[in-house]
């Protein structure tokens, strides 16, 4: 085998001409909307489903804690007067009430949650949205705003006969300043469409993730995603500049500024960030992008345990510092299940399984100097014993093969069977022992995949099963928001409570802390018409 840093030395030049390649890789060959079909078609078997208009909820079949609550009596049910209004004010194409395109809206990405919403409204303006909700308001008709529906918790669907609010046709660019690289645009722009665009001029979007080819930036704030850059450019909190939202009472708030800094009073922006469609809709987002720098290096890294994982990201934030712009794991088993389930898909090092996998990222301005600085880090990091293997990506399909590693894993995981998925923050030292305290638990009877954000102290563990089953979910909760809570981690460090974890809040949040969220809620939407059932615990939902 070719030793690790001869590989470097023979792939060095290729990469001086490969940097630009390596952006427009990350801009086009991730985009899974392919993804996204395939991994529907496939999961077609994994349960079935009651679809029905139940006022129960009773899709959520997966466990055996399956919360089994009502639909909230004090909202209405739609009748042929509230259709007829719409398709006054949005015109008949933009009221759908097509079944098949109903099917996909109520289902979300994971095929976990499913609704009965009849009606699927497309708005255009920012005026639309708002006399949508004054009505809703007004009449109170429940509703989810829905952007790309590749949320993983539940929050993008419909629970009982919500109106589905999609975002999708709003997606304007509004303005571009190519000197400060401030983009602002309609909430309904999907992600890799503004990565594309912002890249023409020079810049890139601050986030990145596996489902860009789908998820909206309005979906994305709502959420704050977090996915593969926020190691080098932070959360969406540092990066959106200004937002407009509207209320449920249809109130317009323009908070879209563009400035870096602006201290005038509470900064409301942030309630909105991370509210997952709660507090309001989403219209229009003012975004910081940072410039497009030159160079972009992206080493493959086998090691041999997960302490050697760990001391890489602490040499690695000390020694690479200001290129570090990606910095994420797997295991042996999610590289398993990626080589198992995803065509095409191969392991860098054919010979040999290696228990843990890294992918280091590097962007810089420089190259010869990132270049040095890159290999340094690694000889040294072999010397110390942290790298048992490594290749860095000799091009641009090298690069995106690597890549469709780590982002597959979803993927992969749809494909497999039944998933139970998690997403933790917690201190690096900590997060594998959960993964193992797993195994240990659940034994032969499910695979426990670890993977995650790394650099974030962002660890995905899921539990990949043939099926759904009530006595591997019994061995899986409330265990891991327990031991999450214990070491005084996040239950969900990056896709939300949706409905998934709207009732395990506590976990992560003091009383005092969800009672002031609820407070928040009430003021802004007191109806609770925006996003029911989802994020605050139904003991303190208004119904
Ligand atoms: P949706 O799924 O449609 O909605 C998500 C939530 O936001 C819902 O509660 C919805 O009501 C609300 N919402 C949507 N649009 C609006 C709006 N305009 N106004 C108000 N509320 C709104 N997430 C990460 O954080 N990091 C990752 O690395 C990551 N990788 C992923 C990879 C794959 C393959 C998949 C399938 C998902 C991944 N996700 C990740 C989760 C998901 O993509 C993100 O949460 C994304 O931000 C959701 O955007 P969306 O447009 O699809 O929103
Ligand atoms: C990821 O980082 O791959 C996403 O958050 C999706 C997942 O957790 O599976
Ligand atoms: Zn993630």
């Amino acid at each position: 085998m070719i030793k690790l840093m001869d590989k470097w030395r023979i792939t060095n030049h290729l990469l001086k001409h490969s940097s630009k390649l390596l952006f427009d890789r990350r801009l086009s060959a991730n985009s899974h909307n392919s993804v996204f079909r395939s991994a529907l078609e496939c999961s077609e078997s994994l349960v079935k489903r009651g679809f029905g208009n139940a006022s129960t909820i009773r899709y959520r079949c997966f466990g055996s804690e399956a919360t089994k609550f009502e639909r909230n009596a004090a909202f209405s049910t739609l009748n042929s007067e509230d259709v007829s209004y719409f398709k006054e004010l949005l015109g008949e194409k933009s009221v759908i009430q097509d079944e098949d395109v109903l099917l996909a809206a109520n289902e979300d990405w994971m095929r976990k949650y499913r609704g009965s919403s009849k009606l699927l409204l497309q708005p255009r303006t920012t005026n639309e949205v708002s006399q949508i909700l004054k009505y809703c308001n007004s009449r109170l008709l429940a509703v989810v705003p829905q952007g790309g529906n590749t949320g993983l918790v539940g929050g993008s669907v419909p629970v009982f006969d919500e109106v589905i609010i999609n975002m999708g046709s709003m997606n304007n660019l509004i303005t571009f300043d190519k000197g400060s690289g401030v983009l602002v645009c309609e909430a309904g722009c999907i992600l890799e469409n503004l990565v594309s665009f912002v890249d023409d001029h020079g810049f890139i979007m601050p986030l990145d993730l596996g489902a860009k080819g789908s998820c909206q930036i309005g979906g994305n704030v709502s959420t704050n995603a977090g996915g593969l850059r926020l190691v080098r450019y932070g959360s969406l909190h540092g990066n959106i500049l200004g937002l407009e939202a509207v209320l449920a009472n249809g109130d317009v708030i323009d908070m879209l500024g563009t400035l870096r800094k602006d201290n005038t009073g509470y900064d409301l922006k942030h309630l909105f960030i991370g509210s997952e469609g709660s507090l309001g809709i989403v219209t229009k987002v003012s975004i910081h992008t940072p410039p497009k720098l030159s160079s972009v290096n992206l080493a493959f890294l086998a090691c041999k345990d997960y302490f050697s994982c760990q001391k890489l990201l602490r040499e690695a934030k000390r020694k690479l510092g200001e290129i570090l712009s990606a910095f994420e794991f797997l295991d042996n088993q999610s590289m398993d299940l990626v080589l198992t389930y995803l065509e095409g898909v191969r392991n860098p090092f054919s010979s040999s399984m290696h228990n843990f996998y890294v992918l280091i990222e590097t962007t810089g301005s420089e190259e010869s100097y990132d270049r040095e600085k890159l290999e340094a880090f690694l000889l040294s990091s072999m010397e110390g014993g942290l790298i048992s293997d490594g290749v860095i990506a000799q091009d641009i399909n090298q690069a995106s093969s690597f890549w469709r590693i780590r982002e597959g894993i979803a993927e992969a995981l749809m494909k497999a069977g039944a998933v139970y998925k998690y997403d933790l923050s917690l201190p690096v030292e900590k997060m594998y022992d959960l993964v193992e305290k797993m195994r240990q638990r659940l034994g032969e009877t499910a695979k426990v995949i670890g993977y995650g954000h790394l650099g974030d102290g962002n660890l995905h563990l899921n539990i990949s099963a043939p099926r759904y089953d009530d006595m591997i979910f019994a061995q899986i909760e409330p265990y891991v928001y327990e031991w999450t809570s214990e070491h005084r981690g996040s239950i969900s460090a990056e896709h939300g409570l949706g409905l998934m974890k709207a009732n395990k809040i506590f976990y992560s949040k003091s009383p005092k802390t969800v009672q002031l969220m609820s407070s928040i809620k009430k003021l802004l939407d007191p109806n609770g018409i925006l996003n029911p059932y989802k994020v605050l615990p139904h003991s303190l939902s208004s119904h």
